[in-house]
C-alpha cells in the first residue's frame, strides 16, 4: 500500500462566495480547534502549515505540495514578487496561483520581514496591499512594524500604533480580499495587548502574531507564552490566529492548546541547507545520525550514511521532504489531539523536549511563577497542588485573567481518564476547571455535623463504599461522606465524576499518608472548615469495620442497616442528594433551587445498579446521568421546568437566545447555528446544557453548548449549541 498519495488530487472546490473568509470551529479542547477556513481556493483545515514558497528558490514544487502532501494553503511573499519584473508582471497577468502552480490557498507576506531583516522596504502602505489583492491571493498580509525584543518600549509602543493606524487604509486598499493583521508589541504585555485590541477592532480576517521570529531563534520560549496569553484573549474569537514564522513542530503542542490556528515556516528547507532536520522534539545533524530519529516515508529505504553521500542538491531537496513530513505528520497529531480531548497532554509531554520549553510550560501552569509567591517545596508538589495555589496566592499579577482564559473554556466534565503523568496532571486546564467549578456551586447542606474522608484507592468508589456510605448515612442523616482523590476532596455526590473519580496512576497516587494541612485546605474550598474530620481507609481488610471505628471516634452512631429491600429510603435520600448536587454544578443552580426542581425524585435504576432516569414527584422525566464521565443531561420535560421557573440570569442554567429566522428550526431539534445568535448569558462554555430561547423569552430547545458566549456572539460559522431537544415541533 502506497504510504502517499500517488496520484495527482483534483483542484479545490472554491467555498460559496459568501463564506469566503469564514472560520468555523468544528471541534475544540479548551482553547485549542480544529477549524475550517473557506477560501476561494478551497476550505483549509487547521491547525495547519503554510509551507513558505521562495518565488525564485524552488525546494518542493507548489504543485507536488498540492498532489503528494495535500497542504491545503500555502504562503510566500508578495515583495519579491513585486520587486523582481517578471515575477511581478506573470502574476499581474495570470494570478499569483497560475505563477506558483498552485491550486490550494496562498497567503502573501508584505515585505515587513524583509524591513526587519534589511532595514526598510520601498513599498507603500496601499500600495503593497492593492498589489496583493491584483495578483489574486486569498490572504494578503499588510504592511506592519515589525516589533524586535531589542527595542526600547517607546519604540515599540510607536510601531504598535503605526501599525494599528495603517489598518484602516490597508483594509480599503484589500477590497473583498481577506486581509492579515498583525498583531505587535515586543516583549510588552500591556503593548501587545493593546496591538490585538487596536487591531481586533478593524475588520481583519486573520490574526498573526507577528514580531515573535527573534523570540523564536533565541529560544525564548517562555517570552512566547507570555506573548500568547497577552494576545489571544483580546482577539476576536471568529478569526484564525495565526504565528507568523514559527515552523517547529516541537513548538506546535503547546501553540494549539493556547489557540493557535495557523503556522508558516520556510525552516522545513532553510534547515536541510544545512543538513539540519526537524522532529517533534528538537533539532538533529545529519552527520550525528547512525540511524533515523522518526521514519518518514521519504527516507523508509535508505540509512543516514546514504543520505549522507547524496550529492549537495539532492540532499537539500530530500532533507526538505523529510522535514515538511515531520512538521504535517505532528500537525496530523495534533488535530488528532484536539479531537481525542488531549491536546494538553500532548504540550505537556512535548514540554519536555527543550528546557526553555519547559520553562514555558511551567510559567503557564505555575500560578507562583506567574505571581511572585514561592514554588511550594518538591516534595509538597503532589498533594499541594499547583493549581490550588492559585486560588490564595495573593500576588495572582497581571496573567491570572488571561490564564482563566484558558481554565473557563475547558469543557468538563470531560470523556476517559485523566491519565496521571506526575505532578503536571494536577494542573491541566482541565482539572483546573473542574476543580473551580466544585468549588464554586457545591455548598454543604447544613451549617455543622461530622466529616468522613475516604481515601487509598482509586475508584468505582461506589462499589468498595457505597452500602457502607448508605447504612453510615442511615445511622447519621447529617454526614458528610467525601472522597479524597488524588486531585482533590469531592463530596460523595460526586462519586463518579470525571476526572476525579476517573484518576488513572499507580496505586500508590492513592496509598500516600492523608496529608491533613491540605485536607484542610481542600475542606475550606467546599465551605466545611472548622468540621471535625475521621478517615476511613478503603484498602482496610473490613471497609464497614473500618468506618464503624472512624464513626465512633467522631462520636457518631455506627451503621446501621436501612430495613427494606431495594431502594430503601435512605438509598433513595443519597441519590437525591446526588441529583441536586450534580444540578448544581452541572446546570448551575442555587441549592435551593435544585431541591425543588428535584423533588421527591424518583429513578429507573439499570440493571447494573445504575440511574438510569431521574423522574420528579409527578413521574415527568427530568434528568438523565450521562454515562461514563458522570454529568447529567437535562430532559425535555427538565428544561421546561427549569425555564417556567424564571431564575433570572445569574444562578440558571445558560441561556442561548435565538433570531426569529432560527425559531422554527431550532424548535423542530436542528442544531443552533453561528450567525444566528441574538444573546448568550456570561457562563455559557463548551459542553454545558443550555436552554435555547426566542427573541421574546420563550423556550425553544435545549441542548450543549459548544461554545463560550463570547464565541457565541462572534462566530458567523458552524454549531453553536447541540440541540438534545426542539420543544416547538412545527405543525
Ligand atoms: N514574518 C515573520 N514575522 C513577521 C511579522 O511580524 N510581520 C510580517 N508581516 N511578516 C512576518
Amino acid at each position: 500500500m502506497a504510504v502517499w498519495r500517488e496520484h495527482a488530487r483534483d483542484d479545490p472546490k472554491p467555498s460559496r462566495e459568501d463564506h469566503v473568509g469564514r472560520f468555523e470551529v468544528k471541534a475544540r479542547d479548551g482553547r485549542a480547534r480544529v477549524g475550517a477556513l473557506s477560501t476561494a481556493h478551497g476550505v483549509v483545515t487547521t491547525p495547519t502549515l503554510l509551507p513558505v514558497i521562495n518565488p525564485n528558490l524552488r525546494t518542493i514544487e507548489p504543485r507536488e505540495m498540492w498532489d503528494t502532501y495535500g497542504i491545503e494553503m500555502l504562503i510566500t511573499n508578495s515583495y519579491i514578487i513585486w520587486k523582481h519584473e517578471k515575477l511581478r508582471q506573470h502574476a499581474l497577468d495570470y494570478g499569483v496561483h497560475d505563477l506558483l502552480d498552485y491550486p490550494g490557498a496562498i497567503m502573501t507576506d508584505s515585505g515587513t520581514f524583509q524591513a526587519y531583516v534589511y532595514g526598510d522596504v520601498e513599498v507603500g502602505v496601499e500600495e503593497i496591499v492593492t498589489f496583493q489583492r491584483d495578483i489574486g491571493v486569498d490572504v494578503a498580509t499588510m504592511l506592519d512594524v515589525f516589533t524586535r525584543p531589542d527595542m526600547t518600549r517607546d519604540e515599540v509602543h510607536e510601531a504598535v500604533q503605526e501599525t494599528t493606524q495603517r489598518a484602516e487604509a490597508s483594509l480599503a486598499a484589500a477590497g473583498s480580499t481577506m486581509l492579515n493583521g498583525p498583531i505587535q508589541g515586543g516583549l510588552h504585555a500591556d503593548l501587545r495587548r493593546m496591538s490585538a485590541r487596536g487591531m481586533g477592532a478593524h475588520g481583519f480576517s486573520v490574526h498573526p502574531i507577528g514580531g515573535i521570529v527573534p523570540v523564536m531563534e533565541q529560544q525564548r520560549y517562555a517570552d512566547l507564552a507570555r506573548i500568547m496569553l497577552a494576545s489571544m484573549p483580546e482577539l476576536p474569537p471568529e478569526r484564525p490566529v495565526h504565528m507568523f514564522g514559527c515552523g517547529h513542530p516541537m513548538l506546535f503542542p503547546m501553540l494549539i492548546a493556547l489557540g493557535a490556528d495557523l503556522f508558516d515556516s520556510a525552516a522545513y528547507a532553510l534547515f536541510a541547507r544545512d543538513d539540519r532536520m526537524l522532529t517533534p522534539t528538537g533539532t538533529v545533524h545529519l552527520e550525528d545520525l547512525r540511524e533515523w530519529p522518526v521514519l518518514m516515508p521519504c527516507v523508509a529505504s535508505l540509512t543516514p550514511e546514504d543520505v549522507r553521500r547524496m550529492d549537495d542538491d539532492e540532499r537539500m531537496v530530500l532533507l526538505s521532504r523529510f522535514n515538511l513530513e515531520v512538521t504535517l505528520a505532528e500537525l496530523a497529531a495534533c488535530r488528532q489531539a484536539v479531537h481525542d480531548g488531549r491536546i494538553w497532554e500532548r504540550a505537556e509531554r512535548r514540554s519536555h523536549a527543550h528546557p526553555a520549553l519547559r520553562e514555558a510550560f511551567l510559567w503557564l501552569t505555575t500560578s507562583p511563577a506567574r505571581g511572585t509567591a514561592p514554588i511550594p517545596a518538591a516534595e509538597h508538589l503532589l498533594m499541594n497542588d499547583r493549581a490550588a495555589a492559585s486560588d490564595t496566592s495573593p500576588a495572582r499579577g497581571q496573567w491570572e485573567s488571561a490564564w482563566d482564559w484558558v481554565v473557563e473554556a475547558q469543557n468538563t466534565p470531560g470523556q476517559g481518564a485523566l491519565r496521571w503523568a506526575g505532578e503536571d496532571t494536577f494542573v491541566r486546564p482541565a482539572v483546573v476547571a473542574s476543580r473551580r467549578r466544585l468549588h464554586r456551586a457545591w455548598s454543604p447542606v447544613s451549617d455543622d455535623g461530622a466529616v468522613v474522608i475516604l481515601h487509598g484507592a482509586p475508584g468505582p468508589w461506589r462499589d468498595r463504599a457505597g452500602p457502607h456510605v448508605m447504612r453510615a448515612r442511615a445511622a447519621n442523616p447529617a454526614l458528610e461522606v467525601l472522597v479524597l482523590s488524588p486531585i482533590g476532596l469531592v463530596p460523595w455526590s460526586f462519586e463518579d465524576l470525571q476526572p476525579f473519580a476517573h484518576v488513572e496512576g499507580p496505586e500508590w497516587l492513592w496509598r500516600r499518608p492523608v496529608d491533613h494541612a491540605w485536607v484542610r485546605r481542600e475542606l475550606a474550598r467546599l465551605n466545611l472548615e472548622h468540621r471535625p474530620f475521621v478517615t476511613v481507609d478503603l484498602r482496610a481488610d473490613s471497609v464497614g469495620d473500618a468506618f464503624d471505628a472512624a464513626l465512633r471516634d467522631a462520636g457518631l452512631e455506627a451503621r446501621v442497616a436501612p430495613d427494606a429491600h431495594g431502594l430503601t429510603e435512605v438509598e433513595l435520600d443519597l441519590l437525591r442528594a446526588q441529583t441536586v448536587d450534580k444540578s448544581m454544578l452541572e446546570l448551575n443552580l442555587e441549592r435551593s433551587v435544585a431541591t425543588a426542581f428535584v423533588g421527591q425524585a424518583t429513578f429507573v435504576m439499570s440493571s447494573t445498579g445504575r440511574v438510569r432516569n431521574v423522574k420528579d414527584s409527578q413521574g415527568r422525566h427530568i434528568l438523565s446521568p450521562r454515562l461514563g464521565n458522570g454529568g447529567l443531561s437535562l430532559t425535555d420535560e427538565g428544561a421546561k421546568i427549569l425555564h417556567a421557573l424564571n431564575l433570572g440570569h445569574e444562578a440558571a442554567p445558560a441561556t442561548v437566545t435565538v433570531v426569529e429566522d432560527a425559531v422554527p428550526f431550532v424548535g423542530a431539534g436542528r442544531n443552533v447555528m453561528h450567525g444566528f445568535i441574538l444573546a448568550a448569558s456570561e457562563h455559557l462554555r463548551p459542553g454545558v446544557s443550555c436552554l435555547v430561547l426566542d427573541p421574546e423569552g420563550a423556550l425553544v430547545a435545549h441542548g450543549v453548548a459548544q461554545c463560550t458566549a463570547e464565541e457565541a456572539m462572534a462566530m458567523q460559522k458552524g454549531i453553536a449549541v447541540r440541540v438534545r431537544g426542539g420543544l416547538q415541533p412545527s405543525s
